[in-house]
């Protein structure tokens, strides 16, 4: 169904309650997400940007109950992403030869995802489309989230079209940052940026002062998923300002697996030393064999400290604490430290493999790691909370 957004804009995209994993298994979506497309009617018609590839036969049944192909005068392609650009090919059949405007990049990416030689009009920076009484003035945004994005801001409505930027993978009925559950909100919108945008955290700060250097007057935002900002739209550009400055909370986060517990045990004892010392920092623990590894990255976004623990196997350290790292490693993390713990039977390298690890993913080490033999016994325990304690004032 429609959503009026303003007097100009209809959202026209597809909400998808069911979706629980996204960019593959990448992503855990626990809310479902959206896929925002939006109508722009002046005395020309324009659609920015479509829907996820399976949805396209659906999106433009609805998209011609509200406006005919022969009405609509050009497309916008915000990004060329799947979820974005999937149902391209199938509105493109109803539009033959109308222009394609993206950025010059997304012509590349266009051609290489759909093998089709529409035509494109390449936009840059400052760009200008006419509509009628409003226009189009195009911001390219490369790497939030891809080479090819892309915003564009409609003149008269002085709404921004931000594509990835400010979105969060959301389902709502009625999508409007007014509309919905705040904790909600701002928990999806925390997770978004932690395991998408948090490499890119320098273009972020960069783009958005580019943006406000322009002075233009702004509404609303409308993303590409979840909520359009109309209620303070600057609220959620402030919040990105701040998490893309080496955003961290007083948080530690202990993350592990373990075989036989006693990783786990030493574990909890280090945290238990921590909170002792430090009982106004947050002190988190999680197996991450059993934990939302997306959860857990924003876990890690919000901490100004991580602890990673592993027994040893094999020489090496398991698999889900390995997995974990290299998302860290990917992520490029600012302004965080780290230690590491772990328990062993006999060669005992997983302790010294875990502090290459954090090191390699930009995390500062701090102090030694500890190593326990076997099961903690009394004095292990000891010293694992004596471990926490001693870190906790390194860490204040
Ligand atoms: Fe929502 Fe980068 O695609």
């Amino acid at each position: 169904m429609p959503i009026k957004v303003s007097d100009s804009v209809t959202w026209v995209g597809k909400i998808d309650w069911e979706l629980r994993s996204f960019h593959g298994e990448e992503y855990s979506t626990h809310r479902g997400t959206s896929y925002n497309s939006y109508l722009v009617r002046d005395r020309k018609t324009a659609i920015i940007d479509t829907v996820w590839t399976p949805f396209a036969g659906e999106y433009v049944k609805r998209l011609f109950d509200v406006v005919p192909p022969e009405q609509i005068d050009f497309v916008v392609a915000l990004h060329a992403e799947p979820d974005h650009s999937g149902a391209l090919p199938e509105l493109m059949r109803h539009l033959p030869g109308k222009p394609v405007y993206c950025s010059a990049n997304a012509v590349k990416s266009l051609r290489g995802h759909y093998h089709q030689d529409w035509n494109f009009q390449p936009m840059g920076t400052g760009d200008r489309l006419s509509l009628g009484d409003r226009e189009l003035i195009f911001v390219e945004a490369p790497m939030l989230h891809w080479p090819d994005s892309m915003f564009c801001y409609l003149s008269g409505e002085e709404i921004l079209f931000s594509n990835d930027a400010f979105g969060q993978h959301l389902a709502a009925e009625h999508p409007f940052n007014d509309r919905v559950d705040p904790c909600e909100l701002q928990a999806e919108c925390i997770k978004y940026y932690a395991n998408i945008l948090t490499p890119f955290s320098p273009l972020v700060k960069k783009k958005i002062e580019e943006f406000v250097s322009l002075k233009l007057p702004l509404k609303m935002i409308c993303t590409s998923h979840g909520v359009i900002w109309r209620d303070n739209p600057l609220q959620i550009v402030e919040q990105y300002l701040a998490w893309a400055e080496n955003y961290q909370e007083d948080q530690i986060t202990l993350f592990y697996d373990t075989m036989w517990n006693a990783t786990r045990i030493m574990a909890e004892a280090i945290a238990d030393g921590l909170r002792e010392a430090a009982p106004a920092t947050t002190v988190k623990l999680f197996n991450c064999a059993r934990s939302d590894k997306n959860d857990l990255i924003t876990e890690i976004f919000r901490s100004k400290a991580v602890l990673a623990g592993s027994p040893t196997i094999n020489q090496g350290i398991l698999s889900a604490v390995a997995g974990i790292l290299e998302e860290m490693r990917g992520l490029r993390f600012r302004n965080k430290r780290a230690a590491a713990f772990g328990s062993f039977g006999w060669s005992g390298e997983a302790v010294k493999m875990l502090q290459d690890r954090l090191a390699e993913g930009g995390f500062e080490l701090v102090g030694e790691g500890l190593r326990l033999s076997w099961q903690p016994d009394r004095d292990g325990l000891e010293s694992c909370r004596e471990y926490g304690r001693q870190l906790a004032g390194r860490l204040a």
